[in-house]
């Protein structure tokens, strides 16, 4: 067999066939960000090793074990970005976007994280992520909510996912907490694994979210973060319930929810799906107001998500009748000296005439029935005839390639400017 190069594990490619999937969500995607009213920022996918490491926490399973970190010529030690949070903020701290005004940002594209792949889990995946600044809130993370909730329904997966939510306090109040956790188990260490024995010194918050099943009791009876809470994190996390509950957005709150970045504060949440197996969380997000000052900013609010796109993809999948764009609309034949000429010129008169209409020209030569062959696997809903009797006569022949439309199942032969118009028609409106 010959030796072919393949793709990295848990790299994968997107085909043609799926691209109009990924093109139809990632539409409706920037539609409902654009009716919110948030720009799109796009930020480098390699950043210096040291912010994400001071951003998402030295002490997560991101940074200790998934980071595709390399020294480049220079022997700087740089990393494929394994979220955009950090990004984003650097480059908003960079470009003094963040003095006194507030942001509503998005951002697309690929992160990188040295993972087990497995089915919804890879090494290379593609990210929505959303980043507002400057306002403290609830009502901007409610807003947030409010994004995800629109989004899961113009995609036709509401009913696939379920919010769940938390509130992580302030970073005093979380390390109120974390001693009183650090003190329970200790008492309990010889029901730990040895995962969490050491997160015990290192991370205790991160062995609540332990998927071990053996530690479903000694978890079940941790102190739970709620309780520590004070006032002012509790009045934040009412507030963003009530925007909740007056929009009738459904959610749980699960209090065992701790996310694995270290940067969050005040409100958290998850939307979940048990479509997926074990790889079931779809998007994910929270408050961070403490990272702007980590990172040499001055004080200020920051909230966010991120979704995974290929999760959405595989829910969207799973519905019948998703209307993904057809890749061509018409395929033009053109058999003989004088069609093949006309019909280069004919497409690119309906090129400029309609731009939105979708033109394959058959290129290769062959017969009207293996060029017929060709137009029909494009997919393409009209063929273009061009022979050189009808190039003599000025006519175009237009044949519908799909059945359905008894109107127009029938051949029509039309001058250019009707040819034009036949097109426009149907194709030309934005
Ligand atoms: P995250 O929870 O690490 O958060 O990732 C967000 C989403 O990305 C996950 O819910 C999941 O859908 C997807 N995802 C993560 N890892 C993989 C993977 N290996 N394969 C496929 N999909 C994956 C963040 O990244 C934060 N930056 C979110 C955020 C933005 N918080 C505030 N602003």
């Amino acid at each position: 067999m010959a030796n072919h190069i393949q793709a990295i594990r848990g790299m994968h490619d997107v085909l043609p066939e799926q691209a109009p999937l990924w093109q139809y969500a990632e539409t409706i995607i920037r539609e409902v960000l654009g009716a919110y009213g948030y720009s799109e920022i796009r930020t480098p996918i390699v950043e210096k090793t040291e912010l994400f490491k001071r951003s998402i926490g030295e002490v997560t399973d991101i940074v200790e074990k998934e980071m595709y970190t390399f020294d480049d010529r220079n022997g700087d030690s740089l990393t494929l970005r394994p979220e955009g949070t950090a990004g984003c903020l650097r480059a908003c701290l960079e470009h003094g976007l963040l003095a006194n005004q507030t942001h509503r940002l998005w951002y697309y594209g690929p992160m990188y994280r040295h993972e087990r792949p497995q089915k919804g889990r890879y090494r290379q995946f593609f990210q929505l992520g959303v980043e507002t600044y400057g306002m403290a809130g609830p009502d901007i993370d409610a807003e947030l909510i409010l994004i995800m909730h629109r989004m899961w329904q113009r995609l036709g997966i509401r009913d696939k996912v379920r919010l769940e939510i938390n509130s992580l306090g302030t970073i005093a109040e979380r390390s109120a907490y974390r001693e009183s956790l650090v003190t329970y188990f200790k008492a309990h260490t010889d029901q730990l694994d040895a995962d969490s024995l050491r997160r015990l010194e290192t991370n205790p918050l991160r062995i609540l979210d332990t998927k071990n099943p053996d530690m479903k009791a000694v978890v079940g009876g941790a102190p739970v973060l709620m309780d520590y809470l004070g006032e002012s994190s509790r009045a934040h996390f009412a507030g963003f319930r009530k925007i909740l509950d007056d929009l009738g957005v459904a959610y749980e709150i699960n209090v065992r929810l701790v996310r694995g970045l270290d940067y969050y504060c005040n409100t958290v949440f998850e939307w979940v799906t048990d479509e997926l197996g074990s790889q079931g969380t779809v998007c994910a997000g929270g408050r961070y107001d403490g990272l702007i000052e980590q990172l040499g900013g001055k004080a200020s609010h920051a909230v966010g998500f991120a979704m995974g796109i290929e999760r959405v993809l595989a829910l969207v999948e799973t519905l019948t009748d998703v209307p993904v764009a057809r890749p061509v609309d018409a395929y033009l034949i053109r058999v003989g000296e004088q069609a093949e000429r006309a019909g280069i010129r004919i497409a690119e008169l309906l090129r400029s005439e309609v731009p939105q209409l979708k033109l394959q020209v058959h290129c290769g030569g062959g017969s009207f029935k293996s060029q017929f062959k060709k137009a029909d696997k494009s997919g393409a809903e009209f063929a273009i005839i061009l022979g050189d009797d009808e190039v003599s006569r000025g006519e175009i022949a237009i044949k519908p390639l799909r059945s359905g439309n008894e109107a127009e199942s029938a051949q029509s032969s039309l001058g250019e400017q009707q040819a034009v118009a036949f097109f426009r028609q149907r194709y030309g409106k934005v």
